[in-house]
């Protein structure tokens, strides 16, 4: 998605639609089509790490594909699949914006390294490759080789945790990592969360913004169908508070939605509510307000 050139509207009579919003208001989109990936034979766990090298080499690719991407100028979308896409995602946009900072929307830390995991699902490990901190904690893994760690401790925000592992509390305490769990949303609210958030990330220079959101951050009630879901979560009005907020900085240069998996899906409606959510969330990332938009230039007949 992108916002670097106004299409003509005289070409768009009313009544339009929120698409048509977006592109009157300068989002024009592109779709880059899905990443391809090789399947890897024998691909045996290391130690507990589970596929290391299909997803290893799945993310080289999509980093490459985000690499390109942010080069020609776009916001860039992921639609997931599973957390460990972030992997590749972060990699790419760092390779194209040198400093970034990263905003994790989440039930999950998602920071165990490949030692500290209990299930050996790399979904749970992504951060940890990317930290510079954690660097010296990595084991070598086939396929993980081209992975530069690239965000620091210091410009990672977390919101919505409930569900962190013992390992995973020691890494995020002893790096100093900012977050804000549940307990903290409902001590603060969201808006001040929001506030202080963009504070925090903006207080020395303002830094593009890589938004990776797990759509089991939102409460299982709204978006049932994923992989862990956790009870207590955000409310579909917290959610989109967060996207609208992210959207309004004008900073946000890549989005994550991801573990929205139909297949965990127990009825047509969870899955309906699941997906209905995570485009609600991806239209507020992109300028969609609740009270309503119109474009720019519009005139009244
Ligand atoms: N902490 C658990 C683990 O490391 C659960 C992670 C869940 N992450 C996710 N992306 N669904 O396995
Ligand atoms: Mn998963
Ligand atoms: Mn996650
Ligand atoms: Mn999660």
């Amino acid at each position: 998605l992108s916002c670097k050139e106004k299409p003509n509207r005289q070409t768009l009579g009313p009544p339009w639609n929120e698409f048509d919003m977006m592109y009157m208001n300068g989002c024009a989109v592109k779709d880059y089509g899905n990443v391809t990936f090789e399947e890897v034979a024998n691909d045996e766990p290391i130690g507990n790490v589970k596929r290391p090298r299909a997803v290893g080499s799945a993310n080289q690719r999509l980093s490459a594909a985000v690499h390109a991407v942010k080069n020609d100028g776009y916001t860039c979308v992921m639609l997931g699949g599973d957390h460990s896409l972030a992997i590749g995602s972060i990699q790419g946009h760092a390779a194209a914006k040198k400093d970034l900072s990263v905003v994790w929307v989440d039930a999950h830390a998602d920071i165990n390294t490949p030692l500290t995991s209990p299930t050996g699902n790399i979904h749970g490990q992504p951060m940890s490759y990317l930290i510079h901190e954690l660097h010296s904690k990595i084991p070598v893994l086939p396929n993980f080789s081209w992975i530069k760690p690239c965000v620091s401790a210091k410009d990672i925000v977390y919101i919505g945790l409930r569900d962190v592992d013992p390992e995973e509390h020691h890494i995020l305490t002893l790096l100093g990592i900012k977050g804000y769990s549940m307990t903290e949303v409902d001590r603060l609210g969201i808006s001040k969360v929001m506030e202080e958030t963009c504070d925090y990330i903006f207080s020395k220079v303002k830094k593009p913004i890589h938004l990776s959101y797990d759509i089991d951050a939102l409460d299982p009630s709204i978006s049932p169908a994923t992989g862990t879901p956790v009870v207590g979560g955000l409310t579909y009005r917290e959610g989109v508070y967060i996207t609208e907020h992210i959207c309004q900085t004008g900073m946000l240069s890549a989005v994550d939605m991801v573990e929205v998996n139909p297949k965990r899906g127990k009825t047509e409606d969870e899955i309906s509510s699941t997906v209905n959510a995570a485009v609600d969330l991806i239209r507020g990332c992109f300028g969609r307000l609740r009270e309503g938009n119109h474009p720019a230039d519009y005139k009244m007949p």
